[in-house]
């Protein structure tokens, strides 16, 4: 029942900074997802018996993939797949599944906060058996695979259903659809105080959650509503769609502006919040007051403790290079380990696995724990509600008194998308070029302190990852930072970090753009992004 088929390898298979992305249309080029997946399987050893875990965000192409990934899952030799029902599991929930049951590993199916639809993104990756992402060892293996792969095997078999819950034989291999959200759910109770939460809800406490068409809306109305009571109707946009509903389902400002023209609004909820295509990223808006991911991540580890599953305190906190050092301040204050990653979630697996780092998180709106290996929208929503009801607090004065008591890192992301990929390499060429000579001088009226292309040297298994974002550094602790995107699927897209910290109480509550306006001079000046890019202005601002 096994069949060998011949192939040819594709080129241009590299793994991103989360898994492959392309286009539909370019994963169905003959073989394309079956060389992919194949080179997943030669990479790794010793799953024979053991168990996959298959799920995917729902998008356009998700079941087919599914079918072919169990089919060759069988044909390779494992002993089970767990696959969601419909296909379905969210990004955090296949990693919680994959390390609750032991799995092998998984295979997560999404692009994201990318657009979904027969010509928009689809993507492929492989977490390992700690339930993260896979490390840069082994995508680079997987990698140099599907350069050489000849052919690969599959069984020979008819789609199986997956929309009905049970165990099914598929040519020896035991699939076993499950419920996507039960397991997810009870660890979210688990860390969670559920019963505070309910009274919450019960005493008037009113929130909009924004699923933007994506997976997350079974998992937000099954937790905010049936289990925590919230209003039938606080969960929006609850059903996930092949297309998203035509939408961007990216948590920005940009693409969730209904919901924060909301928040702003007389008519404005206690809370908002919103989260992304495979459930992984988080938006947060209080009523009149949008709190950035990288305040966020400082604001959340600041009141942990105040949640059960983290009462004992935090062991350190991980971010990412270009998110703000908020969280910093905090990781001084509290007396833990702070730790600077390169942009990508899978750099937090070692911290957390080593039991360094308790939090993480990026400014791109990722926020986790060491309670899966990816970070986790629903997680990030539901410790912010947990602090809500124990401080009795709303948002806003939360993070006024955060502000108050830390300083604050006034904090933008300009986005130039789409770009020439030539014109955006030679940026960031004639930057690296230029790095040994920047400390010292002026720019746009500010001195420059340091400026280097950051590597990271993980503190665990002593790998370095180098050319990981071009930062300049002013005196007074000001900084921009330029790297080039690593998720896109079509051209370039430039992102220029810009930041500046500021402790003086009095000057604690301006616009961030206005707070900000010299050193977005500054990075135009250093790195010529107009002449270089042909853009005057970013194409999208967060
Ligand atoms: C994905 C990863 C994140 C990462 C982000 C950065 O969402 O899971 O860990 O921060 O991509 O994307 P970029 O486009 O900046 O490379
Ligand atoms: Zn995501």
């Amino acid at each position: 029942m096994i069949k060998t088929v011949a192939t040819t390898a594709y080129d241009d298979q590299k793994p991103g900074t989360s898994g492959l992305r392309k286009k539909v249309p370019h994963f169905q080029r003959p073989n394309y997802v079956q060389n992919f997946i194949q080179s997943i399987f030669d990479s790794l050893e010793g799953f024979e018996g053991e168990t996959l875990v298959i799920g995917g965000d729902g998008r356009y192409f998700n079941r087919e993939v599914i079918q072919i990934a169990l089919r060759m899952a069988a044909a390779a030799g494992f002993g089970k797949a767990m696959v969601g029902r419909g296909g379905i599991l969210s990004t955090p929930a296949a990693s919680n599944i994959i390390r609750k049951y032991g799995a092998f590993g998984g295979i997560i199916l999404s692009a994201s906060h990318n657009p979904g639809g027969p010509n928009e993104d689809f993507g492929i990756k492989y977490n390992a058996g700690n339930g993260g992402p896979a490390p840069e060892k082994l995508t680079d293996q997987i990698f140099a695979r599907t350069k050489e792969i000849t052919e690969y095997r599959i069984l020979d078999a008819p789609d199986l259903d997956l929309d009905t819950e049970g165990s099914f034989d598929l040519g020896g291999m035991t699939v076993e659809v499950i419920d996507p959200v039960a397991d997810y759910a009870e660890l979210m109770e688990s860390l969670f105080d559920f019963p505070a939460l309910k009274a919450m809800f019960a005493n008037g406490f009113t929130m909009s959650m924004d699923s933007m068409s994506a997976v997350t809306g079974p998992y937000a109305k099954e937790i905010l509503e049936n289990r925590l009571g919230a209003a039938p109707g606080t969960v929006k946009n609850a059903t996930p769609l092949p297309d998203f509903g035509g939408h961007h389902p990216d948590p920005n400002l940009v693409h969730a502006k209904e919901l924060h023209d909301l928040m702003m609004s007389a008519e404005a909820p206690d809370f908002g919040a919103a989260s992304d295509g495979d459930g992984d990223r988080n938006l947060i808006i209080g009523k009149g007051i949008f709190i950035s991911p990288s305040d966020s991540l400082a604001m959340l580890a600041a009141n942990a403790h105040l949640a059960p599953g983290y009462a004992a305190g935090l062991a350190g906190i991980a971010r990412s290079m270009p998110t703000s050092g908020a969280a910093d301040r905090v990781a001084e204050k509290f007396g833990i380990g702070l730790y600077e990653t390169p942009t990508g979630w899978k750099f937090f697996g070692n911290l957390l696995d080593a039991g360094m780092a308790t939090i993480c998180g990026e400014e791109s709106a990722g926020t986790g724990s060491n309670h899966v290996r990816e970070k986790d929208g629903l997680w990030a929503v539901l410790l912010w509600l947990n602090i809500l009801a124990v401080r009795g607090e709303s948002a806003k004065a939360i993070a006024e008194a955060h502000w108050k008591e830390f300083g604050r890192n006034y904090y933008a992301r300009h986005d130039y998308e789409g770009i020439d990929s030539e014109a955006a390499n030679g940026l960031m060429d004639a930057l690296r070029a230029k790095l040994a000579d920047l400390p010292g001088t002026e720019i746009a009226g500010l001195r420059v302190a340091a400026a280097d292309d950051f590597a990271y040297h993980d503190p665990v298994d002593g790998s370095v990852s180098s050319k990981q974002g071009i930062r300049v550094m002013f005196e007074g602790g000001s900084r921009v930072v330029f790297r080039l995107s690593g998720t896109g699927t079509s051209g370039a897209t430039l992102r220029v970090y810009i930041e500046r910290y500021e402790d003086d109480p009095a000057k604690l509550g301006e616009e961030t753009q206005a707070a900000l306006s010299d050193l977005i001079a500054a990075a135009e000046e250093v790195a010529d992004i107009s002449t270089r890019t042909g853009r005057s202005e970013p194409d999208v601002i967060t």
